[in-house]
């Protein structure tokens, strides 16, 4: 399978001659050095240090438990791991909605500990300020609309999001108000495909879509998903590209079968 890896490294500039020339984006999300390692030779564009870290990594039941130090931790391994892809990590619940500089302290640590390469916040007119003040010290802003995890209460599901006209509206207003600040890129999540179709064509920078349809600049998704190591998470949006749980139980069962009937180590795999 071929990759298209004209640019060396990824950077916002690169993100946006991709749209130019209508070249799609691949995103995917990583926590850990090991998988970044993989997913930075497999040629993906963009990684995610995204605040899932706080379901997948961590077990919880939304993302809004996972501290700074937290994110700081996966995002400087995933850093590590990197030569290409361009690393964007989540600024984490708690950290923007209430003070831009707050935003921006949170900001500055994550730039300067873990070695990243922008930041990602959820919401559009409400966290104006916090966003101004980031860009304002010259890191580059992800925009993420539609689905918001981290206001999961205030919806209380995470069914799709700006199916009522009043409230697509809204969306546009919001994704045109970050591209007039400055944001390089917006996240647009589980909205109608027309919608993200609608947004794409209206906007002048990058959409990366996560059940936005077929029509959006790029594509992400959480990767412990769509490689099946998670297993009981089914939206319509997410394609399996491998089944993991299974291929490593199956690799643990064997291991452990092995030990037990003393087939392993055998008489080359000792000293
Ligand atoms: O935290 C995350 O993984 C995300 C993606 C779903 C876009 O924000």
């Amino acid at each position: 399978m071929s990759v298209h890896k004209e640019f060396k490294r990824i950077t916002t500039h690169a993100l946006q001659a991709m749209k130019n020339r209508g070249e799609r984006i691949s995103m995917l999300t990583a926590y850990d050095y090991s998988m970044a390692k993989i997913l930075d030779a497999g040629g993906v564009d963009v990684l995610l240090v995204g605040d899932s870290a706080s379901n997948v990594m961590a077990g919880h039941e939304t993302t809004l438990p996972i501290t700074l130090d937290q994110m700081i931790y996966h995002a400087a391994s995933v850093v590590r791991a990197v030569e290409r892809a361009l690393v964007v990590v989540d600024l984490p619940f708690g950290h923007y909605q209430g003070s831009s500089h707050k935003a921006l302290d949170s900001t500055i640590r994550i730039m300067k500990e873990a070695g990243a390469h922008a930041v990602k916040m959820e919401g559009g007119a409400e966290i104006r300020e916090s966003v101004e003040r980031v860009l304002s010290a010259g890191v580059p802003v992800m925009g993420h609309l539609g689905l918001t995890p981290q206001s999961i209460y205030k919806f209380g599901t995470y069914t799709v999001r700006a199916k009522k006209e009043v409230e697509a509206e809204k969306l546009i207003e919001d994704a045109l108000l970050l591209q007039e600040i400055g944001c390089f890129a917006i996240v647009l999540e589980k909205i109608p495909a027309t919608l993200g179709k609608r947004v794409s064509e209206t906007l002048k920078i990058p959409t990366i879509g996560i059940g936005g349809g077929q029509h959006t600049d790029g594509q992400v998704l959480v990767t412990h998903d769509m490689l099946g190591i998670t297993k009981d998470f089914h939206p319509r949006f997410l394609r399996r590209y491998a089944e993991l749980f299974d291929v490593i139980k199956e690799a643990v069962e064997q291991y452990s079968e092995d030990v037990k009937n003393r087939n392993f180590p055998n008489d080359k795999e000792q000293y």
